[in-house]
C-alpha cells in the first residue's frame, strides 16, 4: 500500500518540484524495485480530485480525467504510469502481471475512535473539519467559511465526507481482491472511496455543534479559489468489486475528530 504523498493544493503550486519529485518520481522508483522483486500487487492511493469538469456531481470512476493543479496532476499522472504499467504486461503477455488498485478518496475525515491515532496538520490547517475541531478547542479564532453563493441548498459548498477507519477498511477489501479472480490476469483498476453523499459546510458547522455541545464562531468568506461547489462519489464499483461500503456516519466522524482533538489539544506530543 503506498501511501508516502504529499496533499496540499497550495504547497503544491509553490512547490511543484517537490510534489513531482516525491508523488511522481517516487512511485517510479518504488514501482521498479517492486518489479524487481517481483511484488507486483500495490494498492495507491488516488483522489477524487482526478475527475475533470464533469455534468454530474455524483462521479463514476470512467467519467473523464482532468486536474487543476500540481497536487492534481501528481495523482493523475501516477494512476496513468500505473495504467500503462500494467497495460504493458498484457501486451508482453507476462507470467507475473502487475495488479493495481487505485483508490479515489473523496473526503477523509474523523481518528481512530480510541482517541490515540488522529489529524495533526502542520501549521493552520487546509481542510474544512481539522479547522473547525480547532476552533472549538480554542486554537483558531473563526472559521472561515468560504462561499456561500454557490447553488447548493444553503448555498455553501457540498462534499463526501468519509470516516477514516472506513477508507482503512477499503484498503484491506482492495487487497484482498488484488488476490481474488477478478485480477487473476492482471488489471488496474479505480474505485471511488466515498460514503456515496455529500454534506455542505453550514451541516458539517451545525452538526459538529450538536454532537460535541462546543459553538463554533465563524464567518462567510469569499469563495477559494479552484473550488467547486458540489461532488460526491457513485460507491456502487467498490461495494460490487471490494465488497466494501462506508458504515459510519457523519456524527461518529465528528464524535472521533472532537476526541482526538481534546486528547490533542496543542497537537500531537511525541513526547507524551
Ligand atoms: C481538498 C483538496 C483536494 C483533496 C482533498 C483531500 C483543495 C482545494 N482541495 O478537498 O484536492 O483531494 O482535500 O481531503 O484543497 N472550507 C471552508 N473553510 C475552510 C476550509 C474548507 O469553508 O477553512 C470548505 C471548502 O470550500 C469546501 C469544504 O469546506 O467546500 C471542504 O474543503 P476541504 O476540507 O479543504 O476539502 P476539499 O477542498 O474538498
Amino acid at each position: 500500500m503506498h501511501f508516502a504523498g504529499l496533499k496540499a493544493v497550495g504547497e503544491s503550486c509553490t512547490k511543484p518540484g517537490l510534489y513531482y519529485h516525491n508523488n511522481v518520481y517516487g512511485t517510479l522508483v518504488l514501482t521498479e524495485a517492486m518489479a524487481e522483486a517481483n511484488v507486483k500487487q500495490l494498492v495507491f492511493s488516488s483522489s477524487a480530485t482526478v475527475y475533470g469538469n464533469s455534468t454530474s456531481v455524483q462521479y463514476v470512476e470512467d467519467f473523464p480525467l482532468a486536474a487543476i493543479n500540481p497536487y492534481g496532476r501528481t495523482k493523475l499522472m501516477v494512476e496513468d504510469i500505473l495504467r500503462d504499467l500494467s497495460a504493458a504486461d498484457t501486451l508482453n503477455c507476462v507470467e507475473n502481471p502487475w495488479k493495481i488498485a487505485l483508490l479515489r478518496y473523496f473526503n477523509p475525515i474523523g481518528a481512530h475512535e480510541s482517541g490515540l491515532i488522529g489529524e495533526d496538520p502542520e501549521g493552520i490547517p487546509n481542510n474544512l473539519m481539522p479547522y473547525i475541531a480547532q476552533v472549538a478547542i480554542g486554537k483558531l479564532p473563526q472559521l472561515s467559511i468560504f462561499g456561500n453563493d454557490y447553488p447548493t441548498p444553503d448555498g455553501t459548498g457540498i462534499r463526501d465526507y468519509i470516516h477514516v477507519v472506513d477508507l482503512v477498511k477499503g484498503h484491506v477489501k482492495a487487497l484482498a481482491a488484488l488476490t481474488g479472480d477478478s485480477f487473476q490476469n492482471g488489471a488496474c483498476k479505480a474505485y471511488n472511496l466515498g460514503a456515496g453523499h455529500g454534506y455542505s459546510v453550514l451541516e458539517m458547522v451545525h452538526t459538529f455543534e450538536r454532537v460535541t455541545g462546543q459553538t463554533i464562531n465563524y464567518k462567510i468568506a469569499p469563495r477559494r479559489a479552484g473550488d467547486l461547489a458540489e461532488y460526491f462519489a457513485n460507491p456502487e464499483l467498490a461495494l460490487k468489486e471490494l465488497n466494501w461500503r462506508a458504515e459510519k456516519t457523519l456524527d461518529d466522524m465528528i464524535a472521533d475528530t472532537w476526541l482526538w482533538q481534546r486528547n490533542n489539544p496543542k497537537g500531537y506530543d511525541a513526547n507524551s
